[in-house]
């Protein structure tokens, strides 16, 4: 398993280009299944879940073609059954449930399982499939959804922590090819269920509201191909955003959408982090000393649960006491004990850390226990004097396209040590 070393202490300068949005390329690929038609991805990042979808599509009969960072699917006959074992390695393969049933109107999925940030159950999912007139039966550690036809309907898609966001999307989807109109309540509001919505009226759905909590898809018959180009990652953005603010540099974030970011925008300068939106993106400094602040992650547009562990690696740099509450996810922490080892001083009380910042840190060796966490891991050894291992970067390859290529070009001293 790949490690990175990393020298820590260096100010990152320059610009980075931004990757195309993970968490919208993985629903866009699956959303190709409504079609017999080809459809054409632009801009999709090569990372491993990518390439894992790619799989899951092939696996299912479909022609999947990656050509740079577009991929071109065709998915003419296709089988309805997703196995365990491509979807128990990525949750997020969950979400060919929708187009699968919508197109074909049965489909027999593994269920994803618990991961280490939480249960992720998927009852929401399968109560929005229901209401479209689907028989879900659960066996064997499948789950088996079928209907005669799907009808539209009114339903109410909120759960513990709020909108779920591929619930939205596998409903959607299916929705796209049910008799009648759907209506969504407590949708999740995400830029990314809005660009899959584009997506799909660009295959020729009816689908209006996408970005509010009420979204209205008006069932059509059948869906042709389509070309899109998915939105820029914001999480990624995010992270070398409070990358350049850890290590005291300054940096452009070439194709960032700032009106995605908000939240996150917010805080950053609340930390005394000078974030500029201009013509190629974001420009990002340190504007003086790091203020601590309270973060609680929310639903979009709150601030992101997938920025909370990165966030996490500033505040141990800030002097003063921060507190960050994790609202989404119940066990979303895994990354304070790797921080502790680099010198932050952390506890945790219930669903809050209490960050008490301000310290110099110091590399050692750590471990990545999840695809954020490893990110907040990277953030504190770039800030860190001395060296810092990374341990199982496998986690951030699934979510960050070439990230020690892109932190080299902004100065970092790191490198991948590449076990044989
Ligand atoms: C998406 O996961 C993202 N993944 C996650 O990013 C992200 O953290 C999450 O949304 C929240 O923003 C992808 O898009 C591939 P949810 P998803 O359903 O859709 C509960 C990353 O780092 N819930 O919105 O699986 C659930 O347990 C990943 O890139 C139910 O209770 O998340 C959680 O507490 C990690 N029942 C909350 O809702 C359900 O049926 C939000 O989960 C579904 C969800």
């Amino acid at each position: 398993m790949d490690s990175l070393l990393i020298k820590g202490g260096v100010p990152l300068r320059g610009e980075v280009r931004i990757s195309g949005a993970k968490n919208a390329a993985l629903p866009i690929m699956a959303a190709a299944l409504l079609t017999g038609a080809a459809c054409v991805i632009r801009r999709v990042p090569d990372l491993s879940d990518v390439r894992f979808m790619g799989q899951i599509l092939m696996r299912l009969g479909a022609e999947v073609r990656f050509e740079g960072d577009t991929v071109r699917i065709q998915a003419r006959q296709i089988k309805g059954t997703g196995d365990y074992e491509l979807v128990r390695k990525m949750r997020g393969s969950i979400c060919i449930l929708g187009p699968l049933l919508g197109r074909l109107k049965k489909a027999t999925v593994s269920l994803p399982g618990g991961c280490v940030i939480g249960a992720r159950p998927v009852n929401l999912h399968l109560k929005g499939l229901e209401a479209l007139g689907a028989k879900v039966t659960i066996k064997g550690g499948y789950v088996e959804v079928a209907a005669k036809r799907l009808t539209g309907a009114a339903m109410f898609l909120g759960g513990r922590a709020g909108p779920t966001v591929l619930g939205t999307a596998n409903v959607m989807m299916a929705a796209t090819l049910a008799q009648g109109v759907t209506v969504i309540e407590s949708a999740a509001c995400e830029p990314e269920v809005v660009d899959l919505a584009s997506f799909l009226n660009a295959m020729g759905a009816r689908i209006t509201g996408a970005g509010s909590p009420t979204v209205t898809i008006a069932g059509v018959r059948e869906l042709h191909g389509a070309e899109h180009e998915v939105i820029p990652d914001r999480i990624e953005a995010a992270t070398y955003a409070i990358t350049a603010a850890a290590t005291g540099g300054e940096v452009t974030l070439c194709g960032a959408r700032p009106d995605h970011m908000r939240a996150v925008i917010d805080k950053l300068n609340d930390a005394g982090v000078v974030v500029e939106a201009n013509h190629s993106g974001l420009r990002v400094r340190r504007g003086g000393r790091l203020k601590a602040v309270d973060i609680t992650t929310l639903p979009y547009a709150g601030f992101p649960t997938d920025v909370q562990a990165q966030m996490m690696a500033l505040m141990a740099l800030a002097p003063g006491i921060s507190i960050i509450t994790e609202r989404i996810f119940e066990s979303r922490f895994m990354h304070v004990s790797e921080l502790a080892r680099l010198g932050a001083d952390i506890e945790i009380e219930g669903p809050s850390a209490i960050v008490k910042g301000g310290r110099l840190l110091s590399g050692a060796p750590v471990m990545a226990s999840d695809l954020r966490a490893s990110a907040a891991l990277v953030i504190a050894g770039l800030a860190a004097r001395g060296a810092t291992q990374v341990n199982r970067v496998y986690h951030i390859d699934r979510g960050y396209e070439n990230i020690d290529g892109k932190l080299r070009q902004l100065g970092a001293r790191i490198e991948r040590i590449e076990e044989a």
